[in-house]
């Protein structure tokens, strides 16, 4: 079942890849801590709609976001933390967008956004989602319902905030 309004993010600890290429290990709590954020995910890194759709339009908006007092931006997804180091470098992410690498999907999985792609060869993934976590506590989460970005892209989050 998805978390809901008013629940804590869960606590996951994961490897981060740094711009300058140091690995840390991080924990959500830390990461969402004091601050109001964007967390959006996503099926899979490279993948079609995820790579030339989900992620740009976040780095495209994302000072219009910081204007309307989001203080970062944390895409995630199921991976390890080489795959999204080269997938934020890939797109120029920059600090416009943070790549959490899901590795063990225990954030998945915490969060009930898992979504099963067996059949298509690709195990279990991130629902496509979008979700306000205001200093740690979930404020509004939405699911995509459809293929598409129309929900949890960023013109549509801009627009509920
Ligand atoms: C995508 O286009 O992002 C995508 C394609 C297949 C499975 C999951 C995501």
């Amino acid at each position: 079942m998805t978390i809901a309004v008013s629940e804590r993010i869960p606590s996951v600890k994961f490897k981060h890849i740094q711009a300058d290429g140091t690995t840390v290990e991080l924990d959500t709590a830390e990461v969402f801590k004091g601050k109001k954020m964007i967390l959006f995910g996503l099926p899979g890194a490279f993948t079609p709609t995820c790579h030339n759709q989900h992620v740009p339009s976040y780095v495209a908006r994302a000072e219009e976001l910081r204007a309307k007092g989001i203080q970062g931006v944390v895409c995630m997804a199921i991976g390890d933390h080489w795959l999204m180091r080269a997938w934020a470098d890939s797109l120029g992410t920059g600090d416009k967008v943070m790549m959490l690498a899901d590795g063990n999907g225990e954030l998945t999985r915490g969060l009930g956004v898992e979504l099963d792609l067996t059949g298509a060869k690709m195990g279990i993934r991130t629902r496509r989602f979008v979700a306000v976590v205001n200093d740690g506590v979930i404020e509004s989460i939405d699911v995509e319902p459809a293929g598409g970005i129309e929900v949890t892209g960023a013109d549509a989050c801009l627009a509920r905030l």
